[in-house]
């Protein structure tokens, strides 16, 4: 969707293969009307072979600024002049901003995104939180700084293959108490207060297998991806009596406000977006 097709309006884009199904146009033309912005925000179809040469000929033909996705957010690093420290330490770039000297900032909001819907929106504090996240890929990279900083009692990262978990925790080790291992190595530790699904098992209508000691009724069940009804992840926390699950929905209209922010300089109020993206 484009917002404002006057000719001097302000030009973004999203680059990822695939993007068809992305709801950042939605979000980001709810944004632009909310705070009367001139901007379009479109999707762009991109393989990664001309990922790179698409992204800089859109900036060179005057484009305003970007969002990354899927399988583009490491190769958006080399793109970048300057890194914020999040995209730094994800080694992963979410939204390209471009400054008024004409040189490209590389951010990632996808970590800010999550811990502002869980604490803002969901109401749960991370502080003294023992917190399970499952999966060591592109997406734990994103979340695990600003997760940390959030003060939680410890971060446990479990992973189908085991030495992922075990370096991205060594990565990080500097920010908290943070270690890694596989999901046979859960069996031994106490439950945990919120599971953080960041695999791509749902991809494969699978869950990982995450022992029942590992949490209690009490434990919030959290999967980043998003579906229309259940994810294989929400469906199986509340069949194992979870009480309290969500799906990615406020952390997808976080990031994109976040995204927002650094291009515009103000801030969207995001409930009535989030409200608007659940009833669709
Ligand atoms: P992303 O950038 O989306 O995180 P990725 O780097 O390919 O993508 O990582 C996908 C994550 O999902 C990995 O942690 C992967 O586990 P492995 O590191 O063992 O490959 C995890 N994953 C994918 N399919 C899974 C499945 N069926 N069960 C459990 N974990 C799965």
């Amino acid at each position: 969707m484009s917002t404002d097709d006057s000719p001097d309006a302000d030009r973004y884009v999203l680059f990822g293969h695939p993007v068809a199904q992305s709801k950042s146009p939605f979000i980001h033309g709810l944004f632009a009307r909310q705070l009367a912005q001139a901007m379009t925000y479109r999707l762009v179809d991109v393989g990664p072979e001309l990922f790179t040469v698409t992204a800089r000929r859109f900036f060179i033909d005057g484009g305003a600024g970007a969002n990354v996705t899927v399988p583009h957010k490491t190769a958006a690093v080399e793109l970048a002049d300057e890194l914020s420290p999040e995209a730094e330490r994800a080694g992963a770039v979410n939204t390209l901003v471009v400054r008024d000297d004409g040189t490209l900032l590389g951010a990632n909001t996808d970590g800010i995104g999550l811990l502002r819907d869980l604490e803002l929106n969901l109401g749960l504090s991370l502080a003294g939180r023992r917190v399970l996240v499952l999966g060591a890929g592109g997406a734990t990279r994103g979340i695990l700084e600003p997760l940390l900083r959030a003060r939680p009692a410890s971060i446990h990262v479990a992973n189908r293959t085991p030495t992922r978990a075990l370096e991205l925790a060594a990565a990080f080790a500097d920010l908290g108490t943070i270690d890694g291992g596989g999901y046979a190595d859960l069996g031994n530790l106490p439950p945990f207060d919120l599971i953080l699904n960041a695999t791509a098992a749902s991809l494969a209508g699978e869950v990982p297998p995450v022992p029942v000691r590992q949490f209690t009724r009490d434990t919030v069940a959290y999967d980043l991806a998003y579906a229309r009804g259940d994810t294989p992840f929400t469906q199986w926390a509340r069949s194992r009596g979870m009480t309290q699950t969500h799906k990615g929905f406020g952390m997808l209209v976080e990031q994109a406000a976040a995204a927002f922010a650094l291009w515009r300089g103000v801030r969207p109020d995001t409930a009535p977006v989030l409200e608007a993206l659940r009833s669709l």
